[in-house]
């Protein structure tokens, strides 16, 4: 496990998502509209559209191809909940948003 900075806290607005590139992999960093940080995988269950490119809308992440959404807190997709999208927890450090990654 190595432990990677995704930003600081107060980079992002709240209800905002962006593509970001750490260890190797390409996830996407969303802060939810409550302020709270998520890291998914960027690649979107259905068809492997960039979820960092997407949009929050309430407590999901919409995928921006087809527009799947995501619960930003678990990955699963409300419209086909067999389809999920890997999550990666996150914590908060000061003013850092670091995520820990194999
Ligand atoms: S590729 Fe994401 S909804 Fe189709």
């Amino acid at each position: 496990m190595a432990t990677y900075s995704c930003g600081r806290v107060s980079d992002m607005e709240c209800g905002t998502v962006r593509e970001i590139t750490v260890g190797g992999r390409t996830l996407a960093l969303a802060r939810g509209e409550d302020g709270e940080y998520h890291v998914l995988d960027n690649m979107c269950a259905h068809q492997g559209g960039p979820l960092g490119r997407g949009y929050i809308d309430g407590d999901t992440l919409v995928c921006p191809i087809h527009g799947f959404a995501y619960h930003l807190g678990d990955g699963s997709c409300t419209m086909l909940p067999a389809l999920r999208v890997p999550t990666i927890p996150v914590r908060i450090d000061g003013d850092e948003v670091l995520v820990e990654l194999d």
